[in-house]
């Protein structure tokens, strides 16, 4: 979910509307805006998308002050009453929320228990709880503050009260959250860039802390009420990067970026000698660790298995990659000097954050990888390595995977220099092929459409089958096909395929195979003969030293470490096209959100 607030003298609904389409991403089931008019407070709030709320406010909404969000379903199906905001039984005080209160029924049983609710979500309490502590004679910053310290559980909380319509109350607890300033005007969101059309000038708010934002003021204070000093930081994103363009989806523009991306990624980490330069205390905790532990989710970890190929194989330390959610509450044994890497696009990823808030409390050293400096994850762990990709608008990932998977084998390189382990792997000059080859493959995108039809169109299911790094890459490759064609996909290591899972080949379920890694080669293209016998129809995306006749796509040769960054190419062109084709809305795929805040 996400949230944005205005006070100010222009009219509310427009700038809330307009940062709600560009929180888009973090969910889309309902949405909703309250503004503050001459009738006290109204409440706009509809099932689906923002434009949906669009046509539901129809210019009606005239007022300068208001709050808005838009909502990825946990507690309560999407529906107009599960919708944000959420008003309090007298209809004074008016909420929105992102995150999970894990108490509320615990709450709701102590203090509620005679107030009939309205919805079945976890946020309504919240409002509730404020009122009740008002009606018990607190003022409302203190029933704000009393409510926030009773609740477990992550927030990120804007708040109006009909009696005192000049400000907006805000609270924060795990989920992100900004307070973006202006002249005569303030705002609130929970990413800077949904509120980029009305300033770049932005405060950090922590964990436990609230704010009292009027036109002229923002007051941060702790929950005890004392104020707290913060220093005001400029975001370097540039408005035009969040907007699509001559693109008819943000999808297709973030994968035709992927070139310039890796090509910035290399200047970023080259040194004035253009050689790769990592902080010094980087090296030093990579150095002093025994064992490297990655973890992410979803893409993130699909990254992630292809950093522990590089990281072992070129700076010959060894590395485990697990999942953020089995991680947090199935801890394996660790090593004696563990050290840990987070991948999260976002930097928000509340199963990846779960984990990092236990290895700390545990004293081992962490590194984040993410797109977004300032995120969570990147704030609280000892260092980050910026994947520099731009913002990534589109659901499914694409560039970000591929920039996580570039500054990895950066990562790698360092680690072998450090441990003066001799290798001629060049990371800055591979990720330049890799550049080129990705460029030629943007080019080829009549071939993927082609494909796309030819396999995808009518199919229900489609496996894809790999050997080695390219396990990993299909892995990614069928997961951006079912996240946005909703075509049933699977990857396969290409050997286990036969282990079971080929009772479900029939004649014409397409196969894809990847087959980038010479010594295995033959075994893949073995497998894939085992399904063609059995009728699969199939689709072959070989390296050019293993090319053969009747191969659909072929890919520029890399060293072995490299080739995901390069064989991913066609697997999202394919399904893009695959989407495109069976009328699926590509940018925002149906359950889905990009940043996944609640565990
Ligand atoms: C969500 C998104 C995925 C993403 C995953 C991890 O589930 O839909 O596309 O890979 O979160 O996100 P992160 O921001 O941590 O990389």
């Amino acid at each position: 979910c996400g949230i944005v607030g205005y006070i100010g003298n222009e009219q509310a609904s427009d700038i809330l509307l307009k940062g709600l389409h560009k929180l888009e991403y973090r969910g889309y089931d309902s949405a909703g805006i309250a503004v503050v008019d001459n009738d006290g407070v109204s409440v706009y709030k509809e099932k689906g998308r923002i434009a949906a709320l669009e046509e539901t406010v129809n210019g009606q909404a005239t007022g300068t002050i208001g709050i808005g969000h838009t909502r990825w379903a946990t507690h309560g199906a999407p529906s107009r009453d599960n919708a944000h905001p959420h008003q309090s039984i007298s209809g004074r005080f008016t909420l929105v929320h992102n995150g999970v209160i894990e108490n509320y029924q615990q709450l709701q049983q102590h203090y509620l228990d005679r107030v009939s609710l309205r919805s079945q979500t976890d946020t309504e309490i919240i409002v509730q709880l404020v009122e009740k502590f008002s009606q018990e004679g607190l003022k409302t910053e203190a029933a704000f503050r009393r409510t926030l310290a009773l609740l477990k559980g992550s927030y990120a909380l804007a708040l109006i009260d009909n009696d005192d319509e000049e400000t907006i109350y805000v609270g924060k607890n795990k989920s992100p959250l900004l307070v973006g300033l202006g002249e005569g005007k303030n705002v609130i969101a929970s990413d800077a860039m949904a509120m980029l059309h009305t300033t770049k000038q932005f405060i950090e708010i922590m964990d436990e802390e609230v704010v009292i934002v009027t036109r002229d003021s923002v007051q941060v204070k702790d929950l005890e009420g004392t104020v707290q000093t913060r220093e005001p930081f400029v975001t370097d994103i540039d408005e035009s990067d969040t907007e699509k363009g001559t693109y008819e989806h943000f999808m297709l523009k973030e994968i035709d970026e992927q070139p310039f991306v890796i090509r910035n990624i290399i200047q970023k980490y080259q040194d004035e000698d253009g050689d790769i330069k990592l902080e010094e205390d980087i090296r030093a905790a990579i150095n002093h660790s025994d064992r490297i532990y990655i973890l992410a989710a979803g893409t993130s970890y699909h990254a992630g298995l292809v950093g522990k190929e590089m990281i072992e194989k070129i700076g010959q330390k060894p590395v485990e990659v697990h999942i953020a959610s089995e991680f947090l509450y199935n801890q394996p044994l660790l090593s004696e000097k563990p050290l840990f890497i987070f991948i999260s696009q976002s930097g928000e990823t509340a199963d990846s954050r779960g984990v990092l808030v236990n290895v700390k409390k545990q004293g081992h050293p962490s590194i984040t990888i993410t797109n977004v400096p300032g995120s969570t994850l990147s704030r609280e762990a000892d260092f980050t390595l910026h994947t520099y990709a731009g913002p990534e608008i589109a659901v499914a990932s694409t560039k970000a995977y591929t920039a996580q998977m570039a500054v990895m084998s950066i990562l790698a390189m360092d680690i072998a220099r450090a441990r003066d382990i001799e290798s001629d792997f060049n990371a800055i000059q591979q990720l330049g092929l890799a550049a080129n080859a990705m460029e030629t493959l943007c080019d080829q995108k009549d071939v993927m459409e082609g494909i796309a039809k030819e396999y995808l169109s009518e199919t229900r299911n489609c496996f894809f089958i790999g050997r080695a790094l390219d396990y990993h890459v299909v892995l990614e490759g069928a997961l951006k096909l079912k996240e946005i064609s909703y075509i049933q996909a699977e990857g396969f290591a290409g050997g286990e395929l036969k282990h079971g899972t080929i009772a479900l080949i029939e004649e014409g379920t397409p196969v894809i195979a990847v087959t980038t890694q010479n010594h295995v080669n033959l075994n893949t293209r073995g497998n894939l003969q085992e399904v063609v016998a059995r009728g699969a129809k199939p689709c072959v995306i070989a390296s050019e030293i293993n090319q053969q006749e009747g191969d659909n796509i072929v890919l520029p040769d890399m060293h072995e470490v490299m080739t995901p960054i390069v064989s991913v190419i066609p697997l999202q062109l394919i399904s893009y096209y695959a989407a495109m084709h069976r009328g699926c809305d590509v940018d925002k795929p149906r359950n889905l959100a990009k940043s996944v805040t609640v565990e």
